[in-house]
C-alpha cells in the first residue's frame, strides 16, 4: 500500500472556497478568527464565557505554529479562504493520522466573516473527499460537542455518522456538555457533492 502522503500541501478549490496552505501574511485573520467567542467555546478551547470573550494572544508561540504548518510530514493544516471576498475565513485541518490504520481526525474552524453561507459544509466535504479518495484514507473520525448543533448538521450533511457518545466531554460555565464521535469510512462514502443529493 503507497505511503500516505501528508508532506505534500494542496490546494483545493470548490465552489465556495480555495482551500491552501498558509501563508505569510495569514496571521493578523488568524488572530481574529481565533478570537472569535464561538469559535472557542465550541471547539473546547476554553471552559467559561468570560474566557471565551478573551482575545487570543498573538505570541510567539501562535507565530511560530503557523509559520510551521507547510513543514509538518504527519498532518495536513490548510487555511479556508472565501472565493467571494478572497479573504481568510478558517482552517481545516487533518490530524492524530494513524499511518498503518489509515485514520484521521479532522477538524474545522470557520469565523464569524465566513459562517452561514455553506463555506464550513464545503471545506469539511472538499477536505474529507481529499483524505479519503487521494490520500488513501480509511476512515476519517471527528468529535462535536452537544452544544453545538451546527457543527453536527455539517457533518451529517458531508456524510459523517455518529459512532459514540461521551457524557462530561468538557464542562463549561461549570455545567457538563457530552459529545458526539462521528466517522465516515471510504466504503460508504457517497463522494462530494455527495451522489444521491
Ligand atoms: C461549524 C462550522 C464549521 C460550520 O460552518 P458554516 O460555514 O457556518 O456552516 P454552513 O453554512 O456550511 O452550514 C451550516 C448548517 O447548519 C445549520 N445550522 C445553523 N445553526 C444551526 C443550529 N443551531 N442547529 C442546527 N443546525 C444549524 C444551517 O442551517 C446549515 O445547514 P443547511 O445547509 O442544511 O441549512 C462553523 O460554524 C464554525 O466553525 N463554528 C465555530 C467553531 C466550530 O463549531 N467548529 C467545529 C467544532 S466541532
Amino acid at each position: 500500500m503507497t505511503p500516505l502522503d501528508l508532506a505534500t500541501k494542496p490546494t483545493l478549490t470548490g465552489d465556495l472556497v480555495v482551500l491552501r496552505p498558509f501563508r505569510e501574511g495569514d496571521l493578523d485573520a488568524m488572530v481574529e478568527i481565533l478570537s472569535d467567542p464561538d469559535v472557542r467555546a465550541l471547539t473546547g478551547s476554553v471552559e467559561t464565557t468570560a474566557e471565551a470573550h478573551q482575545r487570543q494572544e498573538l505570541d510567539d508561540r501562535l507565530r511560530d505554529w503557523y509559520a510551521t504548518r507547510n513543514d509538518q510530514p504527519d498532518r495536513l493544516d490548510l487555511a479556508i479562504e472565501d472565493r467571494a471576498t478572497s479573504r481568510l475565513v478558517g482552517e481545516v485541518v487533518l490530524n492524530e493520522v494513524d499511518t498503518g490504520a489509515r485514520t484521521a481526525n479532522l477538524r474545522v474552524l470557520v469565523g464569524p466573516d465566513g459562517r452561514g453561507k455553506g463555506i464550513g459544509t464545503e471545506a469539511v466535504g472538499i477536505t474529507t473527499a481529499y483524505g479519503l479518495e487521494r490520500l488513501g484514507l480509511r476512515r476519517i473520525t471527528l468529535e462535536v460537542f452537544d452544544h453545538n448543533p451546527r457543527g453536527r448538521r455539517v457533518y451529517e450533511k458531508v456524510g459523517y455518522a455518529a459512532t459514540g457518545q461521551r457524557a462530561d466531554a468538557l464542562h463549561f460555565d461549570g455545567i457538563a456538555i457530552g459529545a458526539t464521535d462521528m466517522a465516515v469510512d471510504a466504503g460508504s462514502w457517497r463522494g462530494w457533492p455527495p451522489r444521491d443529493a
